[in-house]
Order: structure tokens, then sequence, then C-alpha cells
């Protein structure tokens, strides 16, 4: 047999973003902390010939859901199904290139719901106990979690629903809450009791504690946020909620209820991979604990991905833990924080209504690095990024060289000579650029990738310029054929980013094979040869005027005075 090099190894690589609730508009804070970063490091790995899948799914179960379904006179069934068709459409508008998007109410997780927990019970973490519970004598139902708002019994923010603080980010447990009211008619509840099964996350604090210190990919600032949590004890968690949506509790004794959605969401992850590889005839749990596994997501949603998730799968021991939690901050816009509820917000679709969808890709990228730091999107800023750097600098250089090419030389690639300085360093960083950029994507460094493209083209820009191609002879061939080498390299290595326009570039450039048919490792290689007649080249890049980044400041406006 013979040795595989590194670079031949095909890796296997899942990576999932978290599941968005299938009962509201995907908006730009869930793009940029996680499904954007997520899509550009997929569709590197793709370039790279790696077996990497994207799944992601809607968020069905829960309360939110079916007070949501309640208040539009629908049923829940048919609110998800509605959101799960637009949200799909959103994604795909957005160049979000999932493997599989699929549901948490899907017959395959409730089934692999079960299972963990008849597992989960049978290895004795789950024990069941008497609570009280909030029940609303008006509307003479168990008002669990959402259904009750009251005061946050840690930092005393007001309203907040009665599984959690927004304001503070702790979980707690229904019942902790400071003046309790029903969500829906704002009546003080009356206590009756319920019988809920907990689970005990106290008996996984070592092994959580080991998993945390040992994985070496997870962030520091997460990690030690997460420690302090099992420091401080692990309380038990109630998986039981009262209400008639959600994954049956699979005991006879527990009729009519129903499982945590926090208990059933991530294990779609699992259970959508599994149907994924199913459908290809393959192992889908051999598969998944022999790959790399990623979970892309907010920092909002931490605690549940960094304790309920590694213990359910630790207590269970059939499925691998994450390898990687990739975990970013907000998204303020204009500096404030976007609110739903307050309608200060602006969804995705919104978005892509007024521009194209790789300024939104290239503008989110260029703000958001690696971390917990809250990002800030600013229409000036989002404005001189567009036309200073994607504009004059990237567009620039692509069609300037095609241009050149198209009007000077009849489309026909020509023929270099021997080289100057100037070309052989130039030669160089196409040579090196591959490396430098493939770095940073692997390490989750999107930003940092994005900027080495940027000083790239800078630099191409700059040679083209010294270069003089206008004067004729023999400096003009050579810096037209490594021009366009360069431009094929570029429209490579920005295909994770910019893919759509990346698309239209790679039609303009008439190469025979399909762009991933090359691949990354084709970004160092001078793939255009002399004598490859391109087809005609079209400006890539619009500017974006003063007067549409007025008007979007006005609207944003008229949203905060109705608010
Ligand atoms: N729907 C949740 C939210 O928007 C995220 C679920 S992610 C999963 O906060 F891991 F639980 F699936
Ligand atoms: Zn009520």
């Amino acid at each position: 047999m013979s040795k595989l090099t590194e670079k031949e190894i095909k890796r296997k690589i899942i990576v999932t973003t978290a599941l968005p609730y299938a009962n509201g508009e995907i908006h730009l804070g869930h793009v940029t902390s996680t499904y954007l970063p997520a899509d550009i490091f997929t569709r590197f790995h793709r370039l790279k010939n790696n077996n990497i899948i994207h799944v992601c799914a809607t968020d069905d179960f829960g309360t939110p859901i079916l007070i949501k379904a309640e208040q539009e006179g629908k049923t829940p069934v048919e609110l998800v199904s509605y959101w799960n068709e637009k949200d799909r459409k959103d994604f795909e508008d957005f160049g979000i290139s999932f493997d599989i998007f699929y549901k948490t109410s899907s017959e395959e997780n409730i089934q692999l719901t079960q299972y963990f927990f008849k597992k989960l019970l049978e290895n004795g973490h789950i024990f069941k106990q008497k609570v009280n519970q909030p029940f609303c004598e008006k509307c003479n139902k168990f008002l669990p979690d959402r259904y009750v708002k009251g005061t946050c019994p840690f930092c005393k923010a007001e309203e907040q629903y009665s599984d959690g603080c927004e304001k503070c980010g702790k979980t707690f447990q229904p019942g902790d809450i400071l003046n309790p009211h029903c969500a829906i008619c704002r009546s003080e509840p009356v206590i009756k009791e319920s019988e809920h099964y907990f689970l005990k996350l106290s008996n996984f604090s070592d092994q959580l504690r080991k998993w945390l210190t040992d994985n070496k990919n997870l962030q520091k600032e997460v990690k030690n946020y997460v420690l302090n949590w099992i420091a401080e004890g692990l309380k038990e968690w109630d998986i039981t909620r009262d209400i008639p949506w959600g994954v049956p509790i699979p005991l006879e004794e527990a009729k009519g209820k129903v499982l945590y959605g926090w208990f059933d969401n991530h294990l779609c992850y699992i259970s959508t991979a599994l149907k994924y590889f199913a459908e290809r005839g393959k192992d889908g749990k051999k598969i998944w604990n022999s790959s790399g596994i990623y979970h892309f997501i907010g920092k909002d949603i931490v605690y549940h991905h960094y304790l309920f998730l590694p213990t359910m799968r630790i207590g269970v021991g059939e499925y691998k833990l994450p390898d990687f939690i990739p975990t970013r901050g907000h998204l303020l816009f204009q500096g404030q924080k976007f609110s739903k509820s307050r309608g200060f917000y602006i969804s995705l679709r919104e978005f892509l209504d007024t521009f194209p969808a790789d300024y939104l890709r290239y503008y989110l990228t260029m703000i958001t690095s690696y971390g917990q730091t809250d990002v800030n999107f600013d229409w000036n800023d989002f404005q001189s990024r567009i036309n200073n750097e994607l504009v004059a600098n990237i567009g620039n250089f692509i069609y300037r060289t095609m241009s050149f090419i198209w009007s000077k030389f009849d489309g026909i690639v020509p023929d270099p000579e021997k080289y100057s300085d100037l070309d052989t360093s130039f030669e160089e960083k196409i040579w090196n650029i591959e490396d430098e950029v493939g770095n940073d994507i692997e390490n989750i460094q999107l930003e940092r990738a994005l900027k080495k493209i940027l000083e790239f083209s800078s630099h191409c820009n700059q040679y083209f310029q010294k270069n003089e191609p206008w004067t004729g002879g023999e400096r003009a061939k050579n810096c037209l054929y490594l021009s366009i080498n360069a431009v094929r390299s570029l429209v490579v290595l920005l295909e994770p980013f910019l893919p759509f326009t990346v698309e239209k570039l790679w039609k303009q450039l008439n190469l025979q094979e399909p762009l991933h048919g090359l691949g990354w490792a084709s970004i160092s290689k001078f793939i255009i040869k002399p004598g490859h007649k391109i087809n005609k080249p079209e400006i890539p890049f619009k500017k974006v005027e003063d007067e549409e980044i007025e008007r979007q400041k006005d609207k944003l406006k008229i949203k905060e005075e109705i608010v």
C-alpha cells in the first residue's frame, strides 16, 4: 500500500450551527456569530477536498413556539413548517450552503432523544421528584418557563422569563424567579404539584472539568467562564415540561409530559447528521465518532453547549464530544443591542432586498473576530469598507486586469518573456498566499484571513501600477500574464467569503475545469496559460451611494420611534 502524504488524506469534518427557533426571522445577529463563520469554514474545506458537511435544522419544540402558535391561531406543526421553509430560503439567498437542513421535531430526532433519556435513566443519571409548578387558574394550565415572567433572582432585571435571564445570562429553575406572573393573562399563578424528571449534572462535574481542561481547541475565555460555573456547583437540571408540544417522555407514568427543548435540540445535530449519512448508505455513527466535530454558536448559548450538551453525551457514552465550539459575540447595531422585542433589528431578508449578499458577507466577516467581544454594525463603516476595499481595491484589480486583456489583447492572455525583479517577487507572492490565508481559516481566524486577501489585492494593484502595462512591450505581457493568474488565485481565495461574485467571475475567466475541480491547492499555481481566451469582463462590485446609507439610517430611526 502506498503511503499517503498528509495532504492526500481526506479529513472528515462535521460542522453544525445553532438551530434557529422556528418562530421568527433570521436576523443579522444570527448570521454574524454563527452561520456565516461556519459557512466560510465549510466552503474552505470543500475546496480543500475534505469530507465536510454542514448540518442545521429548525428548533421546533418548546414553550415559545407553542405560545406563538396560539397567538397566531395556528397549530405548532403549521407554525414550525412555515418557518422551516422561510429560514431555508433566507439562508440560501445569503449563500449559506447547508448539506442538510432538517428539524428537531423529526421522527429521527424524537427517537434519538427518547433513546438518550432511557440510557441516562438506566445509567442512573435521571431521578424524579415532585415539584411545585406555577399553575394559572385563569388559563387552567401549568406555566412552565416562558409562560411565567418575573424578576431575575441574580441581577434583579425585570420581565425575564423564568428559565433564564437575558440580562446577566444565568439560567435558573422555574420557581426561582421573583414576582412571577402569567405571561398570557398576567395574573399571579398558584402553586400545584407535578412530577418532574431531573438530570444530575453534578454527577458529571469531574468529567466535564477534565474534558474542558484537556480539550485545547476550546476558547480560553469561555472555558474559564464554564469552569467557574462548575466550581460554584452544578445544580440538578429539570428536563420536564407540562406542555403538549415536545418530545414525549418515553414512560407510561409520564403521560402528557414532554422533555425540555434544550434536552432534545442539540441532539438534532446528531440525528440530522445520521440521517444525512444513512441516506447515502453510510454508517453515520461511525463517521460521527471519527470526524472532527465543530459546533458554531453565539455566546448567549454557552451554558447549554458547554454543560448540557457534553453532559448528555458523556452520560450516554456513544457519541463523540465536540472538538471545537467556536463561540462569537453579539452583534450591536449602530452601537446598540439588537432587540427583536423592541423592533430594533434588521432581518436578513430586509438586508438582502437592498444589497447583494456578498456585501454583507464581506462586511460582517471583516468586523467579526474569533472571540466573545461584541461586534458593531455601523452604516458609515459598511459604506466605506465596501467602497474602499471591495470596490476600489479588490474589484479594481480584477476588473482592470481583465478589461485590459479584453481591450488591448483581444481577450487573449499574452505570452510572458524574461521576468523582471518585480515579476519574480510578485510570482513569489502568488506562491505564498495559499498557505497564509489557509492557515488562518483552518484556525477559524476568518477576519484575519480576509484581511490577508485584501493586502494581497493591494499588492496586486501596486504591481500593476508600477509595471505601467499601458506603455506596452515586454513589461505589459509579463504583467498581464502574472496578473490574470493572480486574479484567478484571488477568485479561489474569495470563494468561501463571496460565493456569488466568484461564480460570475469564474465564468468570465472562461476556465475549462470547475472551480471546485481545481480547488484550494490551485491558488499557488499558474493555471491560466498564454493564449487562453477570457470572456467579456464585468465590473464585479458597485459603489454604495450616500443616499442609500441615509435611507437605511432613516429606516432605523422610524423603527426606533415605533418602539
Ligand atoms: N434555538 C436555540 C437558540 O436560538 C439554539 C439551539 S442550538 C442547539 O438559542 F444546540 F440546541 F441545537
Ligand atoms: Zn394566565
